[in-house]
């Protein structure tokens, strides 16, 4: 099947078995491999990018559901001149070990700032709690995303 859609920023246009799915699509036929996959049934949240500016689950979707969509993987938020504002937050807390879980991370935690820049501690808790971490712990990850806040209240998240 022929499926279109932009990702971050780019159209692309893919020919695709009616059965892959978006992680895989976008990790074998656009390399875009920082998109990790994990437990590949919706549990760990490694495979986490923004469609249409939501936070999804890419194992859990077929490519063709993507169709005439927006998608931003964690390249796409990244930024040639440097670290983002998040990122940076994440170095500065060493809130990564192996940093597999770290995209899925970075773009639910985009997702949530970008809506809620304000939100508290319990809240980033509860949206992060379905991205697991087998190296941190969560202290590190939370404190890292409670301070990158002040850059989505500027707008420069
Ligand atoms: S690989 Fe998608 S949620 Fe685990
Ligand atoms: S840093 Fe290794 S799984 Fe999170």
């Amino acid at each position: 099947m022929k499926v279109r859609f932009e990702v971050n920023g780019r159209e692309v246009e893919l020919a695709v078995e009616p059965r892959l799915t978006l992680a895989d699509c976008l990790r074998h036929q656009l390399r875009l491999t920082g998109t990790h996959v994990g437990c590949e049934h919706g549990v760990c949240g490694a495979c986490t990018v923004l469609l249409d500016g939501k936070a999804v689950r890419s194992c859990l979707l077929l490519a063709v559901q993507a169709e005439g969509s927006k998608v931003v993987t964690v390249e796409g938020l990244s930024k040639d001149e440097g670290l983002t504002p998040l990122q940076a937050s994440f170095r500065k807390h060493h809130a990564l070990q192996c940093g597999f879980c770290t995209p899925g991370m970075i773009t639910t935690a985009h997702a949530l700032l970008s809506e809620e820049p304000d939100c508290d501690a319990d809240r980033v808790r509860e949206v992060l709690s379905g991205n697991l971490c087998r190296c941190t712990g969560y202290v590190s990850i939370i404190e890292a995303v409670l301070d990158a806040r002040p850059a989505y209240k500027g707008g420069t998240g």
